[in-house]
């Protein structure tokens, strides 16, 4: 059989780089893609493409066989960041294109995410669309610095459940997708095994660390304050509330099957996540 070459946009990012891991494992080439042109020089395994500009997508889609796509966080308009990228793609008449939006996407047709995915839907393409839920890893990155320096998460998140996903599993599907077409053409929403409040990840946590992590709900315009202070742009804050609003709402909370479906695999629970965390989480 020959290898493929699969390249994967995000490749240093928190999914992209376990899913690099596990296709080299399988035995695929695999193409990490980077917005750095100096750690895109420092190996012959990544390439240089900057999805804000349009930089050198053309060049980075040369010689593959097949995708994974992301939006990086940020960009409030994931439509114009992934769009080329589709288009090039098609182009080229990619095998396979697996790409990450989020779960929730698909209530509109007319949002950024939705517009992607329908234009990869539309390509003739085979794919796949993911959609996972928001990722416990969110703790670890995102949220860490709050649960480091003051033993506290503060979202506005209410107590709604969500049904966190491990960062893992999705990586495990993505490779899978990648590398069969079993399930080709077809989206699926990505969680973990249970809804928990952000109160019950805060009390796992609280467990491995040996600490009291609290958990505290805010205001929306808190955490706006927040991220605009940390230099997000406005649009992308605004994504952010948005979607914190429904979350907060309670539309996170459903349970799908999809990841045993895909891997065999039961999706990793709190208890698991934070065991690999617990390194991250520590002071
Ligand atoms: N966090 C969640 O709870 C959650 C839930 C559902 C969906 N999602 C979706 O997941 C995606 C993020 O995935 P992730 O968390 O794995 O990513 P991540 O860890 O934030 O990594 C983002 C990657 O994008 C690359 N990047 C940044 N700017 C770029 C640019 N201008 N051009 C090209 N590449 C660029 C970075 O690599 P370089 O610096 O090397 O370029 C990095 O590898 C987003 O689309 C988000 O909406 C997240």
């Amino acid at each position: 059989m020959t290898q493929e070459t699969i390249l994967i946009v995000g490749a240093s990012g928190t999914v992209g780089s376990l899913i690099a891991k596990k296709l080299r494992e399988s035995g695929a080439i695999v193409k990490e893609s980077t917005s750095r042109k100096d750690v895109a020089t420092s190996s012959s395994q990544k390439v240089f493409m900057n999805l804000a500009t349009g930089e050198n997508i053309h060049e980075a889609f040369s010689g593959i066989d097949k995708a994974f796509l992301i939006s990086p966080p940020g960009y409030a308009d994931q439509y114009a960041i992934l769009s080329p990228m589709i288009q090039e793609a098609k182009r080229r008449g990619l095998k396979k294109v697996v790409l990450m939006t989020a779960m929730g996407a698909n209530a509109v047709d007319s949002s950024p995410f939705r517009r992607a995915e329908i234009e990869l839907e539309k390509s003739g393409l085979a794919y796949n669309i993911i959609r996972p839920n928001w990722f416990f890893q969110n703790f670890n990155t995102f949220w860490v610095h709050g649960i480091k320096q003051s033993d506290i998460i503060a979202l506005p998140a209410k107590e709604a459940k969500t049904s966190f996903i491990d960062a893992e599993d999705i990586a495990n599907v993505a490779a899978k997708l990648l590398t069969v077409s079993t399930f080709d053409n077809q989206d699926f929403d990505l969680t973990g095994p249970q809804a928990l409040t952000h109160g019950e990840v805060a009390d796992a946590i609280s467990k491995v660390t040996g600490r009291k992590i609290s958990y505290e709900n805010i205001l929306p315009e808190t955490l706006a304050k927040t991220l605009l202070g940390a230099g997000l742009p406005k649009d992308y804050v605004d994504f952010m509330i948005l979607i914190f609003g429904f979350l907060a709402e309670g539309y996170n909370s459903k349970i799908t099957e999809s990841v045993k479906l895909i891997t065999g695999l039961a999706p990793r629970n709190v208890n698991q996540y934070t065991q690999g965390a617990k390194a991250h989480v520590a002071k």
